[in-house]
């Protein structure tokens, strides 16, 4: 039998992407096969200009021919020069280990984008003229800016006509509107993004998108861009609402029509005025402007655009944010106040679609938040300054149905006002708004709550996805802190398919690189005074180009960023006296129990061990790269900041903590956590560092953390590792304060930003992401999955069966496949089964439950008190330690057995 067609096809991780603006871009499928041990012996691509021709399996940019692949299923497009704005149709077959090619893949595309700097030849435009509004500003971490002065919405059209739209063969739009920006095309929204386009330091780059609107063209057209604020407004340094746009048609012949944006557009002010990220929008039906997206409008009265001045452009080459759920309310009541309140179950960023009906000029108003007061009204307390209200006013006469555009806010409760008549649930429908990315990963367990704290991890990461990693969705923030980016980060790619997320986000980080090679805590640095960063929030750039590394096995990644990586640890080293970095942290492990700034841990101590880890990803990262001689030099500078921190923090038997009374000698959670997650402590107090963390854990602190968002992202993992799983399990699991389970018994739908339930006027967001790397413990420490080597081509399953636990279940759509890993107990049997990707090897590790236990798979004893029995192909027995017994494997469906 031939082997299955390969599927997923992906350019540069995208599924049929649109504006692909590398000149070698990287293809990659997956292949399956139900033989174990099955590999890729080769691959044969080709690439095409034109559908019929791959049909007729000609490659006329790229024909690999049959090419060995020792496995790999990717591929850097190295063919004929791609052009810019033109459609490339691609197939591809694979030869199993028998040397059986099997059919071709079903044909994939992509849609170049502009992949010269000076291919973009459109101007930036903007209106002669705009109307202002001023709303609050932001007041950030004490600092209280002034009143943002921001523009109201902008309407932008032109309307052109196409010799022959019967044989245009690819009609693109490309454009970027800042700060955001609708498109429409004959009267309809194009595509299914939102808040386009992604974030970026507008100074430094504005990204594009790239529309296929073939379908959409007729012979005369009218293309209208309503254009909002978002980030680019006055009070980040920013001027005015402008666009950029490029209409560009491919007919069958070959021959092309380009129409730029240029003075030609025309611009007015409409129903959408105010509108604003934080505050919210103020949209007037009664301005309605009855067809001016579509052709034959009379925009005589409209001003004409003016030209502007730009910024460089790059293609948007993510996932866009967008609606991806829509929420019912699962309640609807009257306040005394006539006001109505929707409670949506489920805190979430977005924005709700309202549906009403009545007289021209009522005025309904949306207020939205997370939590309500006693007395049931808003608490619009954790919004801080953010208005996050929506005013409709109504045309009249008809049902009306409105939703914003430009603003999100982060919620669960809406407050209705001045609702014609009685609303009932169908008058508000909740919709999640977020970047769109792919979800790749699943898990379950028999353990309800770990489930359930899983289940809020997802929905507080996707409220802080929003074209960059966000701290919260509903307070005047949302920014991207690097500290909560990174501290999520591994979550992050265990659930969803980030590496395009990630890859823009890194750009982001190298662009807000100074010259002095320092990084701010804020990216985009929208707040210029937030340089030079503490070390544990600038470590999201190391932190990350590594991760994108071992979960995508990305080395363009590392390329990339190297030399950005290097200029930034030199800054690092310039900071630091005697290798001890005393002048950067800031916030250190930041939202202790009890508290908002770190208790007892040093700023120092966590800004030297973000030093030192840093520079051993860099040390990796070089070799990677083959730079040898580097890779050496920062290995052994990582050798002098170890001893650096044990000489300045170790004591004893423990590190160092801040003390608040003589009697207070207790050992500090994430002093000691940390040091120990790096193995840094010395070989002769090891054990004793492990005994003070566990002391403070058992003794002290009756199983809960006391640690801020630095210590809690590494806890679980040093604990495991030191052979305290009970204790970890413990800790990830009890109900009371703090911990992730108390959030869940207060009614906690995602996770909170502080550990305490606090509900007033203060830090106290109640959907931060920061604590969420917990779910990466449940993934790689219960479920037992992690890459062995980079891209997962060797993957390790080594579960841990702690406590009350019965089962897990978890699976991972990785690049090379997908993985999994799912296990149950009972009193007297354990199953352990493994999913191998082909083309990886597996290393599993079973744990030896009972003593006296054998081990079968496929009805075979394969282990039995330190010995293999019988033999399995494409299994090797590689050891045990009297706790697990390691075996090799090779790609497919494995299912150990284990029996008492
Ligand atoms: C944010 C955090 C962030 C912190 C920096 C806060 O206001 O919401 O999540 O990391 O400031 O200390």
């Amino acid at each position: 039998m031939s082997p299955l067609p390969p599927g997923r096809l992906r350019c540069e991780y995208l599924v049929e992407p649109l504006g692909v603006d590398t000149a070698s871009p990287r293809l990659s499928w997956l292949v399956e096969s139900p033989v174990r041990g099955d590999r890729s012996k080769a691959f044969h691509v080709l690439v095409s200009s034109a559908p019929e021709l791959l049909r007729g399996d000609i490659g006329d940019f790229l024909d690999t021919g049959m090419t060995e692949a020792d496995g790999a299923a990717s591929l850097e497009y190295g063919g004929e020069a791609l052009l810019s704005c033109a459609r490339y149709f691609w197939k591809v077959r694979w030869w199993d280990r028998e040397g059986q090619v099997s059919p071709w893949s079903e044909p994939a595309s992509f849609v170049t984008g502009f992949l010269n700097p000076g291919d973009w030849k459109p101007k930036w435009i903007a209106p002669r003229t705009v109307a202002e509004f001023r709303s609050k500003g932001t007041v950030l971490l004490g600092h209280p800016g002034a009143d943002d002065v921001q523009a109201c919405a902008v309407y932008v059209r032109r309307e052109f006509a196409l010799k022959d739209k019967e044989r245009a063969a690819l009609a693109m739009i490309f454009i970027s509107g800042l700060g955001h920006y609708e498109l429409r095309l004959n009267g309809r929204k194009v595509g299914t993004s939102v808040l386009d386009p992604g974030w970026t330091d507008y100074r430094k780059k504005a990204l594009y998108a790239s529309h296929d609107v073939t379908g959409l063209v007729r012979d005369r057209n009218a293309v209208g861009v309503i254009l909002g604020n978002g980030r680019h407004t006055k009070s980040y340094g920013y001027d005015g609402p402008k666009l950029t746009c490029r209409i560009e048609v491919e007919y069958e012949s070959g021959e092309r029509e380009v129409l730029f944006s240029d003075e030609s557009w025309k611009t007015s002010d409409g129903p959408l005025q105010e509108n604003g990220l934080y505050f919210g929008e103020r949209y007037d039906a009664r301005i309605l402007i009855d067809g001016w997206d579509q052709p034959g409008f009379d925009d005589g009265a409209w001003d004409r655009a003016v030209p502007a001045s730009g910024c460089p452009l790059v293609s948007q080459m993510m996932p866009p944010v967008r609606v991806t759920e829509s929420l019912a309310p699962r309640s609807v009541r009257r306040l005394p106040s006539g006001a109505a309140i929707f409670d949506f179950g489920q805190n979430f960023s977005g924005w709700t679609r309202l549906k009403v009906e009545g007289p021209m000029g009522a005025e309904v108003r949306l207020r939205h938040a997370e939590l309500l007061n006693e007395d049931g009204t808003l608490n619009l307390g954790p919004n801080e300054n953010a208005e996050a209200t929506d005013v409709y006013i109504l045309r009249g006469g008809r049902p009306e149905v409105y939703e914003p555009k430009f603003t999100y806010h982060g919620f669960r409760y809406v407050e209705m006002t001045g609702y014609p008549g009685e609303p009932g649930p169908e008058a508000l429908e909740g919709l999640f708004v977020h970047s769109d990315v792919e979800r790749t990963g699943e898990f379950r367990s028999s353990n309800g709550l770990i489930d359930g704290i899983h289940k809020n991890v997802l929905w507080g990461q996707l409220s802080n996805l929003m074209s960059i990693p966000t701290d919260c969705p509903q307070r005047d923030e949302r920014h991207g802190w690097l500290g909560d980016a990174h501290l999520s980060a591994e979550e992050a790619v265990f659930n969803f398919d980030m590496a395009a997320f990630y890859t823009k986000f890194l750009d982001d980080i190298r662009l807000a690189q100074k010259e002095d090679g320092s990084l701010p805590d804020v990216v985009p640095p929208y707040l210029p005074r937030l340089y030079p960063a503490d070390p544990a929030w600038s470590s999201a750039y190391a932190t990350l180009v590594e991760l994108l590394w071992d979960y995508y096995g990305d080395r363009r990644v590392i390329a990339a960023h190297y030399a950005s990586l290097k200029r930034y640890i030199d800054f690092l080293g310039r900071s630091a006296d005697r290798n001890i970095i005393r002048s950067l942290g800031k916030y250190g492990d930041w939202c202790p129990p009890g508290g908002i700034v770190p208790k007892k841990t040093p700023v120092d101590l966590t800004s030297t061990w973000y030093y030192y880890h840093d520079v051993l990803i860099l040390a990796r990262l070089a070799v990677v790269l083959g730079r040898g001689e580097e890779a050496q030099q920062y290995t052994r500078l990582a050798g002098s900041i170890k001893s650096a921190f044990n000489d300045a923090f170790l004591g004893e038997t423990q590190y160092a903590a801040i003390r608040v009374s003589p009697v207070d000698t207790y050992p500090n959670q994430t002093s000691n956590a940390l040091p120990l997650y790096l193995d840094m402590v010395p070989d002769d107090r090891k054990d004793k560092v492990v005994a003070s963390l566990v002391q403070s854990v058992v003794r002290q602190q009756d199983y809960h953390v006391d640690t801020g968002i630095l210590g809690t992202r590494y806890i679980l993992d040093v604990l495991t590792e030191a052979g305290e799983l009970e204790a970890a399990y413990r800790m990830a699991t009890h109900k009371s304060y703090p911990g992730w389970g108390y959030m869940l018994a207060e009614d906690a739908t995602t996770l909170w930003e502080r550990w305490e339930k606090l509900t007033g006027h203060a830090m106290n967001s109640q959907n931060h992401i920061m604590l969420g790397s917990i779910d990466a413990w449940f993934y790689r420490v219960l479920a037992g999955l992690s890459p062995l080597l980079p891209g997962w081509k060797a993957v390790r399953v080594r579960p841990h069966v702690p406590g009350d636990l019965a089962s897990v279940e978890a699976r991972v759509d990785t690049v090379a496949g997908r993985v999994g890993a799912a296990w149950q107990r009972t009193g007297d049997a354990f199953s352990l089964e493994v999913a191998i990707p082909v083309g990886a090897t597996g290393e599993i590790h079973v744990p030896l439950l009972w003593h006296g236990s054998r081990i079968f798979e496929s009805g075979k004893m394969l282990w039995r008190a330190g010995h293999s029995v019988d033999t399995v192909p494409e299994i090797a027995l590689a050891g045990d330690d009297g706790k697990r017994v390691v075996f090799k494997v090779g790609s497919g469906a494995y299912k150990f057995e284990m029996k008492k």
